[in-house]
């Protein structure tokens, strides 16, 4: 094969790096869109040429392959030096573009190999492409080192990002470090000012990984660890698969979220280990048809649908199913979070064959979610209905009640279902009782603590009828 670096012109718009906050939209890339639409089906198993999972230090003097097998398209080729301070930017994208428009075999591979460290700048990798494209990661990819070292010029939103891509795989047995400490160390974040204080200031930090209108995606494999901000974050995405992936980041390290999913649907996260400083996932509005499993998430602050209504907005959450996971040392174990006011509803939930390790609020439904002060209570909220725990057991933190349902006075929960729940405390014998306010479900078994707080019944009617919004 030639030279990848010839290109038909109208591949160079596949490239967008930009300065502001959002993603724009360019009229010709819409135009290119339909240009590549094609019928493709979907395939969970990519071919894997995945290498063993620790990358190791190579010889970095092993000679880049310039010939390249057909559709793999390793970056070394387009001339990423991957010694850890070059810009290889460049080169990722030029990969990308070759990969992208490569038609002539099942799948185009873009590989980032083991042994080297890649550091790149903030990216969108924009599809669709003409072909499934993975996404190989066996080395390091790294970005500039913190805020100074950011280019004043580029967001600082976001840094990996794959826009309108249909039918790929981010996977590989290495590793992608997004550096966080000096964004987490800014003045601005929770305790880092003087004295302990938060402080005014630049607050923006990046998210390490963020897919935006795409589908038919897997992640799969990779360790991902120290980001800015969220490690992944998903919107307007659909068939989303997850599996083994390995995210790491400080317990107090500020806003870390494991992986975000925000308007996306037909989620599967599963077989994967998150320990950090915020959630371990959280599902935003506008998600549903998601099923979680096999998790191991702590430390850090759990699983959580939200928060959710924020300045009055609408949010529809539903048929989010959580099961056979580990929580441990987490401030929360599976949480519904929603602010006052806002309409909308979260149903059809269910959290199935849970462990909880040393879990602060194992099981918590807030509807009075408010970050700082002046958070009144409104006449309307979003609805809380048709949710499941079942098979919860382990051990809480003694500081507040294992089960908290704090429920709004204007639209109450309506239909919990509690079936063997198992909450000790991790150390004495003191038990807190259960809270529940203006709760309604019922109990399929005795638990332990016993709850006696929750409402029987249906919610009266008027009070159900004002907020009732089937999304
Ligand atoms: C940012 O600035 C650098 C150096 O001035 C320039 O090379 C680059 O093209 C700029 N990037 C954008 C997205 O404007
Ligand atoms: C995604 O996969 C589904 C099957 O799971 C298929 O019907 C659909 O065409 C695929 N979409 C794209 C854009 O590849
Ligand atoms: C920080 O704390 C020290 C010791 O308590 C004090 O002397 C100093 O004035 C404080 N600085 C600010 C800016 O509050
Ligand atoms: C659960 O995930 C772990 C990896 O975190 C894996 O080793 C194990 O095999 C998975 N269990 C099942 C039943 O799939
Ligand atoms: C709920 O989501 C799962 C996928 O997580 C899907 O298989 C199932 O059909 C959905 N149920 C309903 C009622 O839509
Ligand atoms: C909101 O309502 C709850 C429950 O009635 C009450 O405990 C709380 O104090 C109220 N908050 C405000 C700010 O009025
Ligand atoms: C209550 O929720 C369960 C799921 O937890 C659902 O199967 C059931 O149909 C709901 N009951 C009512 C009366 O809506």
């Amino acid at each position: 094969m030639g030279s990848f670096h010839l290109k038909l012109p109208f591949l160079r718009i596949l490239f967008l790096t930009f300065a502001t906050a959002g993603l724009f939209l360019d009229s010709e890339a819409r135009h290119h869109k339909h240009m590549f639409k094609r019928h493709k089906h979907h395939k969970h198993d990519y071919p894997s040429i995945s290498l063993p999972p620790s990358p190791q230090p190579d010889d970095p003097a092993d000679a880049p392959t310039s010939s390249v097998r057909s559709g793999v398209f390793d970056v070394r080729s387009f001339g990423a030096v991957g010694d850890g301070f070059t810009d290889d930017t460049e080169a990722f994208k030029e990969a990308w573009d070759a990969a992208c428009s490569c038609s002539d075999s099942e799948s185009a591979v873009l590989h980032a190999p083991l042994g080297y460290t890649f550091m790149i700048q903030s990216t969108i990798f924009t599809g669709p492409c003409q072909t499934d494209l993975i996404f190989q990661v066996d080395g390091s990819v790294v970005p500039p080192d913190g805020p100074d070292s950011w280019p004043k010029n580029i967001s600082k939103h976001q840094w990996l990002v794959f826009y309108r891509v249909e039918g790929m795989s981010l996977q590989g047995g290495g590793r992608i470090d997004g550096r966080g400490e000096k964004w987490w160390d800014l003045p601005c974040k929770p305790h880092k000012g003087v004295n302990g204080t938060t402080m005014p200031g630049p607050c923006d930090s990046p998210i390490a990984i963020r897919f935006f209108e795409s589908s038919n995606l897997t992640v799969k494999g990779l360790r991902i660890q120290n980001s800015p901000q969220f490690h992944f974050r998903f919107d307007d995405c659909h068939n989303v698969h997850i599996e083994s992936i390995h995210v790491t980041a400080p317990a107090l390290s500020p806003n870390t979220d494991g992986i975000h999913i925000e308007n996306t649907n037909n989620v599967e996260i599963y077989n994967s280990f998150i320990s950090n400083g915020d959630d371990c996932i959280s599902i935003g509005s506008g998600c549903y048809d998601v099923d979680i499993r096999n998790m191991t998430c702590g430390p850090g602050h759990g699983i959580s649908i939200g928060s959710l209504g924020n300045h009055n907005s609408r949010a529809c959450v539903h048929n989010v199913t959580v099961r056979d996971s580990l929580i441990r040392l987490s401030s929360n174990g599976v949480r519904i979070k929603t602010w006052q006011g806002g309409s909308g509803s979260v149903s059809g939930v269910t959290f199935d064959n849970i462990r909880m390790d040393e879990v602060r609020n194992p099981i918590i439904i807030d509807q009075f979610y408010c970050l700082g002060k002046g958070c009144s209570n409104q006449t309307s909220a979003v609805v809380v209905t048709d949710i499941l725990y079942s098979n919860l057991k382990g051990t809480y933190d003694v500081r507040s009640p294992p089960m908290h349902f704090a429920c709004s006075d204007a639209v109450p929960c309506s239909n919990i279902t509690l079936a063997d729940i198992e909450l000790l405390p991790s150390v004495g014998e003191m038990v807190l009782d259960p809270f529940c306010w203006n709760a309604y479900g019922n109990l399929e078994s005795l638990t332990i603590p016993p709850v006696s707080c929750l409402l029987e019944g249906v919610p009266p009617q008027p009070l159900l009828a004002s907020g009732i919004d089937q999304c």
